[in-house]
């Protein structure tokens, strides 16, 4: 069976470096989706550019520079914030639908994490993941996340941004962030990233009939 997996979840839940640790672990390339959206509302934002505005923010996702998938900003939690603006325009996700999709179909298989991945870019896919964590534990992890990159950042405006960013993958007509129902739930609130890896490689083997 083809390893194309499918990693998805809420902001923070740690679906990012597990999917890395999956692509490690079957041997296939990872694509950080995030990453695409975050650096579409990268360049809207330098371009000055109305975030609610379809056909102009869609344009820059048409011709993404990707160069942008390196700036030290990509990060930043105003462009967390854009990227989850920005998603919610059909012009938008229609613009990086392609890309994503001839991703997943490379013929050795592939692993990519997001919002969308198990229910809109690769339902086929027969291993999917649903990732996530109690909005609490996800605050706490970004805000030691950002703390230690030196940015200066309340746990307490960390978590209200998470809840914010929560409401809006999830509230959006065009893609929503929801569990596929064919997908493992792994809730790592409880685990350490190890642990969190294991159960991973655990839950993905078996739907790819293998031994882990
Ligand atoms: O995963 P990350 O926090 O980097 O994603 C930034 C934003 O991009 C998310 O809040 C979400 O709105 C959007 N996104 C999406 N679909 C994906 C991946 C990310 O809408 N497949």
């Amino acid at each position: 069976m083809i390893p194309l997996i499918a990693v998805d979840g809420p902001a923070a839940s740690g679906k990012g470096t597990i999917a890395r640790a999956l692509g490690r672990h079957f041997g296939v390339p990872h694509l950080d989706t995030g990453a695409l959206y975050r650096a579409v509302a990268l360049a809207a934002l330098r371009a000055g550019l109305d975030l609610a505005n379809g056909a102009a923010v869609g344009a820059k996702a048409a011709a993404l520079d990707l160069s942008l998938l390196e700036d030290p900003e990509l990060r930043g939690a105003a462009t967390g914030e854009a990227a989850s603006r920005v998603s919610a325009l059909p012009q938008v996700r229609g613009s990086l639908l392609a890309f994503q999709k001839a991703f997943a179909a490379q013929p050795g298989g592939a692993v990519l994490d997001g919002r969308d991945i198990g229910t809109v870019i690769a339902p086929h896919a027969p291993a999917k993941l649903f990732v996530t964590a109690a909005p609490e534990v996800r605050a706490r992890r970004r805000f030691l996340e950002l703390t230690s990159a030196g940015r200066e950042v309340t746990e307490g405006q960390v978590l209200a941004d998470i809840v914010a960013r929560d409401a809006r993958d999830m509230g959006r007509a065009d893609a929503p962030l929801r569990q596929a129902t064919d997908s493992d739930l792994l809730d790592t609130s409880e685990l350490d990233i190890a642990a969190a890896v294991r159960k991973a490689v655990e839950l993905v083997s078996r739907r790819l009939g293998r031994i882990s």
